[in-house]
Formats: C-alpha cells, structure tokens, sequence
C-alpha cells in the first residue's frame, strides 16, 4: 500500500530522532510513565495504536486526515514492554494485513489465539499448570453465567500480563496487581455492561459490613475472600459464588489465619523477611516502602544504561567516520 511504502524511509529517519529522543527521556523521566517503546518493527502500529489521535491517507481525496482514537485501542507501551510477552511482534499475534489503514473488515473476523492454545501442553511452561487454571475457571461464576464469552483474556491482557504473584517481592504490589485485574471490570460501567448488558453492583455498597474497607483492599486481593485456596496452584481461578464468600473475620485475624496459605505463601514473599519467618510478613512489620529491590528492574537499568552508552558512542563513531 501507499501509505506504508512511502512512509518506510521517513519512518527510518524519524526512528533514528525517536530513539535519541527516548534515550534522553529514558535517563529524564525514567519512572514517569511516558509513552514510550523501542522495538522499532512496532512503529507501524504505535504511530497510531500509542496515541489519541492518528493520521492516514484518504486516498479518494487525496489528502492527509486526522482522526481521534478509539480510547480503548490506545495501548499501553510502558506496560507491554514489561509484560511476558513483549518479545512479540504485533504481527505474531495479529494478521500482517494490519499494515494497511483503512483495516479490512474482514479482520473482525480473524480467531486469535487463547492462553492454551499456545501454552497448553508445553513444557517449558508446566510450572503455571496453564491445564490446572483452566480446570479451575471453568468452575467459576464468570465461566458457569458466560462460558467462552468469558476468556482468560478478560482478566489478562495478551499485551501486558506479568506473574507479579509470582516475581514481585512486595505484598502491596502483588495485590494491587490482583485487584486492578477485577476492578477494570467491577469498577467499569462500560466494561461491565459489555460481557453482562446490567448494570454492575456497587462494590463499596456490597462490602459495607467490612470496616477500613479501603485498608482492606490494599492489604488483601478478591481473590482472598471469593476463591477456595488450592495446594495446587500459585492462584486459584475458581472464584465462587458471593453466597459462599469469606465474612468471617476470625480467618484472617487470627494467628492461624487464612493468608499463610493464599497472599503469604508466596516464596518471592518469604525470602524478603529476613528471618524467613512469615510472622514478620504477616504483621507487615517487614513491609516497609521502598526498602524492597526488585532484581530485575536493577538489571534492567543496568542494561538501559549500557544500552544509552553504545547508542552514544555509535552517534559518535558515525559523526566521526562522515566527516
Ligand atoms: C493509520 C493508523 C493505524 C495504523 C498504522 C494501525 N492501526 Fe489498527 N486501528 C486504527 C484505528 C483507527 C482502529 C479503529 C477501527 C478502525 O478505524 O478500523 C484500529 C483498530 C485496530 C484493531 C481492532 C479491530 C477491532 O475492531 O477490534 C486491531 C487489532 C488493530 N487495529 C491492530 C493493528 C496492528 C496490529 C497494526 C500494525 C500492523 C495496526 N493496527 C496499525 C488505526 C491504525
Ligand atoms: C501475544 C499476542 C498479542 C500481541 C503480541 C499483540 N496483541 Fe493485540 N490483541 C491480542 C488479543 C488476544 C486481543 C483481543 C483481546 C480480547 O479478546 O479482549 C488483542 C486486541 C488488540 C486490539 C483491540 C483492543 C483491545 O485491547 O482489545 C488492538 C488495537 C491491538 N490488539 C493492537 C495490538 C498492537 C498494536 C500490538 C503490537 C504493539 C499488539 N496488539 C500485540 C493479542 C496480541
Ligand atoms: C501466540 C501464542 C501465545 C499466546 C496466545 C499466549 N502466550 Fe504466553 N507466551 C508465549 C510465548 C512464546 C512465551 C515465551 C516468551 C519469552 O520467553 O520471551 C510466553 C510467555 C508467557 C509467560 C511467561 C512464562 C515464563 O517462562 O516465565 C506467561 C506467564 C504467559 N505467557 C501467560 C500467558 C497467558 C495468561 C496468556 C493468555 C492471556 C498467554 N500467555 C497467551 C506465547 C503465547
Ligand atoms: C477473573 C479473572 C481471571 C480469569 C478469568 C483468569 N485469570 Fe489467570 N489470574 C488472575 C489473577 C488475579 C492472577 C494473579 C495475577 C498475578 O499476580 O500474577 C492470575 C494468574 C494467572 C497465572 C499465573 C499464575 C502463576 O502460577 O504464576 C496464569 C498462568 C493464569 N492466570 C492463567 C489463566 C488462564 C489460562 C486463564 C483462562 C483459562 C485465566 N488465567 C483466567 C485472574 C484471572
Ligand atoms: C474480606 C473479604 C472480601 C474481600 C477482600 C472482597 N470481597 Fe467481595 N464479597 C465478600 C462477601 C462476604 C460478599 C457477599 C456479601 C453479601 O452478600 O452480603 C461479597 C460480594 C461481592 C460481589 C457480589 C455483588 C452482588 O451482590 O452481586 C462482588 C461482585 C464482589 N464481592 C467483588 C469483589 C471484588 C472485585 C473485590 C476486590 C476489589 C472484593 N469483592 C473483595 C467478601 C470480600
Ligand atoms: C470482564 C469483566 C469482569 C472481570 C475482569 C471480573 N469480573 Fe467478576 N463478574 C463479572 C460479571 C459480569 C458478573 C456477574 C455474573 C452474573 O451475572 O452472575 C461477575 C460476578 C462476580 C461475582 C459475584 C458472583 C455472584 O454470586 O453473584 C464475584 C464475587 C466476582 N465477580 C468476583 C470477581 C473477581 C474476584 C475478579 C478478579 C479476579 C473478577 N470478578 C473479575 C465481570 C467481571
Ligand atoms: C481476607 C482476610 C481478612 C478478612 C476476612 C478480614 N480482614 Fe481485617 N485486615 C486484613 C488485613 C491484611 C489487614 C491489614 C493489616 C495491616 O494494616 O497491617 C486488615 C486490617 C483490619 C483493620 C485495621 C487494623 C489497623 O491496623 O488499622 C480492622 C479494624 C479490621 N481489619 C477488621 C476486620 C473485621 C471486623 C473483619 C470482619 C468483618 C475483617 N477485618 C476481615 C485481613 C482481613
């Protein structure tokens, strides 16, 4: 098409600005949460699918048009380029044929692949029990009202999943985490309405026999009251009907509490407190701001930091060489 050949060297050019650009955001306002990305085969798409407005070629015209972008497919960059599948490509995913703008609207149309069908049976992902999970959603109340209208991807993004209960070494994270994966939904009219055509009950109106309900939804995940813990699995899937939610205080706040089973047992969780006793972590006496360091945000920036020295010293060396 036109509009993508012609655009090939000026996309060229406009990377190599972008990525210096980026390198300077990167070492600014590294913690910000600009959009940004770096896989330049992405362009094709984040020109448009990272912005809230877009371009094209409207070639019965003959002129360049400018149009706002549908809020919910302005993807979040930041996000994907931490989640577990940021080495995709668009295209891995998606037909090729979204090259093109206007997309055929046959595209609608196009099956996209869910977690099992390329996680099932593999075993180099047989530590998530991906079949387990599965066994487990389809027992629960999401599933048994909607059935296949209700798939993983309704909770997990493709685009920007992390195993944060699994990596993150902070207990505030992980159930923050948990609970934005309900709330985008429980606390979305539109989302809501989209997957059950009502309106979604007041969820600070159905927990109002819970005191400290904001405390409590930071300390705690749903899951922790609307799922049966399973031995078996990192997170149990199977969330239950509210008649057999968990009310009963004494379940938690008690030294043999409920949380030593399901948010504390996390091993991620149990190295952070130094002695390795859970009571530290269960008081939150080891929960402490900042004190916790995540690995692999440390190699990360240790690798950006590599990463914006090669890029300078190869400007350089080019500089060097044209003269
Ligand atoms: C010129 C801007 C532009 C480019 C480039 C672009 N898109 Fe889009 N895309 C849109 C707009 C606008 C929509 C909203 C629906 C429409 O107008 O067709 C959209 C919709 C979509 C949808 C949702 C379709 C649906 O109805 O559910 C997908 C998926 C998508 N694009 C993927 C891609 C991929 C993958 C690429 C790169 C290969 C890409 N797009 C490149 C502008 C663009
Ligand atoms: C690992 C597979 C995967 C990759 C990689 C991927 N997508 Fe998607 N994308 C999906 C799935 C699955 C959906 C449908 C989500 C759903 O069913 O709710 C989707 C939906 C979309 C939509 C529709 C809006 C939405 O969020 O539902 C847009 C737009 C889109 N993708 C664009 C992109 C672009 C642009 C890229 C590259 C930067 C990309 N996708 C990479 C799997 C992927
Ligand atoms: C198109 C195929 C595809 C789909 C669909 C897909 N994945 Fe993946 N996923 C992969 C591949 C390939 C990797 C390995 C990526 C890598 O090693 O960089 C991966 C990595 C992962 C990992 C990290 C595994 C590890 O070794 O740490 C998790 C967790 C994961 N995916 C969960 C999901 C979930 C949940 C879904 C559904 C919402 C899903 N995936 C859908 C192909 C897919
Ligand atoms: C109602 C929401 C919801 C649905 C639906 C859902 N999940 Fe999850 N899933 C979660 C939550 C919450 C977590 C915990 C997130 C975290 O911290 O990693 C999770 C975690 C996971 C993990 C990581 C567990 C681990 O061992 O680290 C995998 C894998 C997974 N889900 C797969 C699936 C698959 C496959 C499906 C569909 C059959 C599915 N999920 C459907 C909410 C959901
Ligand atoms: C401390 C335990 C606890 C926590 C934490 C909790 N819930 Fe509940 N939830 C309950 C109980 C118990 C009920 C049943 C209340 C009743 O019927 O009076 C309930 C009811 C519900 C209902 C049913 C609403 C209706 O009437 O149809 C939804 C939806 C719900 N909770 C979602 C959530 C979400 C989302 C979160 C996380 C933000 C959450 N819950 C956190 C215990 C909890
Ligand atoms: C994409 C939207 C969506 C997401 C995400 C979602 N839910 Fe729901 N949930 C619903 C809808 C719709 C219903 C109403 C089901 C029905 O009509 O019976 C529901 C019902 C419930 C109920 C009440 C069941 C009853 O007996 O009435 C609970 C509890 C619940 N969800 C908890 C959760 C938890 C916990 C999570 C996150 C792990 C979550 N939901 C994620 C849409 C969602
Ligand atoms: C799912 C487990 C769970 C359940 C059920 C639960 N709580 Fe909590 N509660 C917690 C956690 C975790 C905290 C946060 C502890 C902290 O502040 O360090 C908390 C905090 C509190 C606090 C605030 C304490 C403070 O330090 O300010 C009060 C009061 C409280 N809960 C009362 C109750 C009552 C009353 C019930 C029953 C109606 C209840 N909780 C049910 C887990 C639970």
């Amino acid at each position: 098409m036109k509009l993508h050949s012609s655009d090939n060297s000026k996309t060229l050019k406009m990377n190599h600005r972008f990525i210096g650009v980026l390198l300077i955001l990167w070492i600014g306002v590294w913690s910000l949460k600009a959009q940004s990305y770096e896989n330049a085969s992405q362009h094709q798409c984040l020109k448009c699918h990272s912005k809230n407005s877009y371009t094209y070629m409207n070639t019965v015209k003959g002129k360049e048009e400018h149009r706002l972008m549908n809020p919910y497919f302005v993807l979040d960059t930041v996000a994907m380029a931490s989640g577990v599948h940021k080495q995709f490509d668009c295209t891995d995913c998606h037909s090729s044929e979204y090259a093109s703008y206007p997309h055929n609207g046959n595209l609608k149309l196009e099956p996209m692949n869910s977690c099992l069908d390329c996680h099932g049976g593999d075993e180099s992902f047989a530590s998530y029990h991906f079949e387990r999970v599965e066994e487990e959603f389809k027992k629960s109340v999401h599933y048994k009202a909607y059935g296949d209208n209700f798939s993983c991807s309704k909770c997990h993004s493709q685009h920007t999943y992390m195993a944060t209960a699994r990596n993150s070494s902070s207990v505030k994270d992980i159930v923050d985490y948990s609970n934005k994966m309900c709330l985008s939904c429980h606390s979305d009219m539109k989302k809501y309405q989209l997957v059950s055509g009502h309106e979604n009950p007041q969820l600070v109106k159905v927990h109002d026999w819970l005191p400290n309900q904001e405390l409590h939804f930071q300390h705690v995940r749903c899951i922790e009251c609307h799922t049966e813990v399973t031995d078996s699995l990192m997170v149990s899937h199977n969330i239950l009907a509210k008649e057999q939610a968990l009310k009963n205080c004494v379940e938690c706040h008690s030294a043999d509490s409920k949380l030593k089973a399901s948010l504390y047992k996390y091993q991620n969780l149990q190295k952070r407190s130094e002695d390795g006793g859970l009571l530290s972590v269960l008081s939150n006496e080891s929960y402490i701001i900042g004190t916790h360091q995540s690995p692999l945000l440390q190699l990360a920036s240790i690798i950006i930091f590599l990463a914006v020295v090669a890029g300078i010293v190869i400007h350089s060396m080019f500089r060097i060489f044209k003269k």
